[in-house]
């Protein structure tokens, strides 16, 4: 009982005897100067917003209230993919996808890197909810952490603080989410603007429910609500209990009759959820409203029908390539202030800037806080430098986005970044091609992680980097979920691709708004009004089958968008191969019979 005298400790705003052992054993371990509970007041974002604004962490901007600019160490810029972890009892159950160790082992070098990792710093304990805090059973979990960054990040993302921790009764189960930058301070030493560790571990103990993050402040490394719970742990208390925790955006689509329909869709890592989800129409008479843009947690309510909620309470939007044009509704979000600005680049009169935004300005402050001129010939923002803004001041917020019922989904799009092969839109024949699909779902990487950009991989339902067991299981697992349910009432799957390229490398289809003529596309399939040919990967619009009025594209350019290329499939057969390989003996049988099927389509 060392740390009886740490400040704080005792001054618990719970009965939780298991929270309060935990919080006790960290504090034990971590050596912090004091400890905070995080109450979620604006009082507490008041206090630590200035906290940072003094540690040079963060810059007041003077043209959006309420609202700062942070400039991260350059080396921790994104998700670290190859230093995450899913520990498993047993290494059959992390997969051929996940890294894995086993929990001990990875338990004894994370102990050592956190005993005294707080030392000279605060250590905040965050009671939050993911998902809406009045729903029958609310999906809990704490977080305890030495950034103060990470806090008031937590206020606009999770629900937390004090309104979370009322809902722990006596034995309330949560998630255990452990993080620390790993930066000490000694007495006297001066701290860094942004605090952070070479050594990064981002750990999920998938049994215990528990992540245990070490050395890193970015968002999805360090927002423990995040990845970490709401898709690599969730994603496992889905399979136990038959839901599905989904890397999904869910959108409200009304119709010009004022018919109703809710989609969500998986795309990868900065390959246009966000832009989806908020996407401003440009057909006539048709509304999107946006009720999440990066996480989905399905459940089939009694109706059979499968119902969403976003877990999320703000939006962690990447930056670049957003503004008035492309996301107007990201933009008008985030000028009203309250957000946080992570990346991008600093004006002189105290504004963001990234690209994207149309003519740059003669001087900014770059991400790297260099002095940039449009000269400069590196770019201003950091390609994955991000926005975090609450999702209650977006505009077209459906009103139901807190619903704890959540809202019934109509169809399922995947969706990937190809620049040839993908058709603009392909509908599955039925749930078992649509999972064939989204199990040999491709994509070029992004700057969303560290590592090479371009390079296409396999990104089964966009989940590559967090499903949170092994991959053949999670297949066999949607594979189920279809067939348990009444298929006249699951939703519709659809392939999408946005990024198809002509061979001048242009992108062949103008996207964004223009997306919503797919939409429409899908909704008429739904309602059996639209045409489309089949093809040996599933059916496709003809270019008369979509809605083009207005549309500023050329035929042709459309019609290779929509192409299926007997050859560039082929080519695709060898890749699929290659990746069911890796899946091994626990691809099921049916996706293997999918493949053969195709195989036979295209002769
Ligand atoms: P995460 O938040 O990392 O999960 O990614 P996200 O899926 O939300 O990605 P986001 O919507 O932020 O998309 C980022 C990139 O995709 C930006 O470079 C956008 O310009 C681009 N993008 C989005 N929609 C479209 C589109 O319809 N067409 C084209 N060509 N680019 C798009
Ligand atoms: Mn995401
Ligand atoms: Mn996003």
């Amino acid at each position: 009982m060392t740390a009886v005298t740490i400040p704080g400790l005792d001054e618990a705003p719970t009965n939780h005897a298991g929270l309060l052992s935990w919080v006790r054993e960290v504090a034990d371990l971590t050596c912090p100067d004091e400890v905070v509970w995080a109450d979620g007041t604006e009082a507490e974002w008041t206090r630590l917003t200035g906290k940072l604004v003094d540690a040079g962490t963060f810059v007041p901007l003077k043209k959006k209230q309420n609202s700062f600019w942070a400039a991260s160490d350059p080396t921790d810029v994104a998700r670290v993919e190859e230093r995450t972890f899913i520990c498993s009892v047993d290494e059959a159950d992390s997969g051929p996808t996940n890294n894995w160790m086993d929990p001990s082992e990875m338990k004894a070098i994370m102990t050592e890197l956190y005993r005294g990792s707080m030392r000279g710093r605060t250590m905040y304990v965050i009671p939050f909810c993911m998902g809406p805090l009045d729903a029958d059973e609310p999906m809990l979990g704490v977080e305890i952490t030495d950034s103060e960054y990470v806090v008031v990040s937590m206020h606009i993302m999770t629900r937390m603080g004090d309104k979370a921790l009322a809902k722990f009764g006596e034995d309330a189960k949560y998630v255990k989410a452990l993080h620390s930058i790993g930066a000490p301070l000694e007495d006297g030493q001066a701290d860094v603007p942004w605090p952070c560790n070479d050594t990064k571990y981002i750990t999920q103990f998938p049994e215990e429910r528990t992540i245990w993050s070490f050395g890193s402040g970015y968002g999805g490394n360090a927002l423990l609500g995040k990845k970490c719970y709401s898709l690599r742990i969730a994603s496992v208390m889905a399979r136990d209990e038959g839901w599905l925790a989904e890397h999904m955006l869910i959108l409200k689509l009304t119709s010009p009759e004022s018919k109703v329909y809710y989609i969500a869709a998986a795309f990868p890592s900065a390959c246009g959820k966000t832009n989806l989800a908020m996407l401003e129409p440009s057909i006539p008479g048709w509304k999107v409203e946006t009720l999440g843009d990066d996480i989905a947690w399905m459940r089939f309510g009694d109706d059979g029908q499968l119902y969403a909620v976003n877990p999320e309470n703000g939006f962690f939007g990447v930056a670049p390539g957003t503004d008035y044009h492309t996301n107007p509704n990201a933009m008008r979000t985030i000028a009203k202030g309250n957000s946080l600005f992570t990346n991008v680049a600093l004006t002189d009169d105290g504004d963001v800037w990234w690209e994207g935004m149309g003519e740059p300005p003669a001087h900014l402050t770059s991400w790297k806080k260099q002095d940039w001129t449009p000269d400069s010939g590196e770019l201003s923002s950091h390609p994955n430098s991000r926005y975090c803004t609450p999702i209650a001041q977006c505009d077209i917020k459906a009103p139901e986005w807190e619903d704890p019922k959540g809202v019934p989904i109509s169809a399922i799009f995947f969706g990937g970044r190809r620049a040839t092969t993908i058709p603009l839109v392909t509908e599955s024949r039925d749930w078992q091609h649509g999972v064939f699909m989204g199990a040999t779902l491709s994509s070029e990487t992004t700057a969303a992680a560290t590592g090479k950009v371009g390079v296409v991989r396999r990104d089964p339902m966009a989940m590559l980097p967090f499903i949170g067991y092994n991959a053949g299981d999670y297949f066999k697992h949607w594979i189920e979920v279809g067939k348990n349910a009444d298929a006249a009432k699951l939703p519709k799957i659809f392939y999408v691709n946005w990024f198809r390229r002509g061979e001048d490398k242009r992108f062949l289809w103008p996207g964004f708004g223009e997306n919503a003529r797919v939409l429409k596309w899908a909704i008429e399939r739904i309602e059996g009004k639209a045409a489309a040919v089949e093809t040996p990967v599933g059916h496709v619009p003809t270019a008369d089958a979509l809605d083009l009025a207005g549309l500023d594209a050329s035929t042709e350019d459309i019609e290779t968008a929509l192409k299926v290329d007997v050859d560039e499939w082929k080519a695709e057969i060898p890749l699929i191969e290659e990746w069911f390989a890796k899946i091994g003996d626990k691809l099921p049988t049916s996706l293997r019979d999918e493949f053969d099927a195709l195989k036979q389509r295209l002769g």
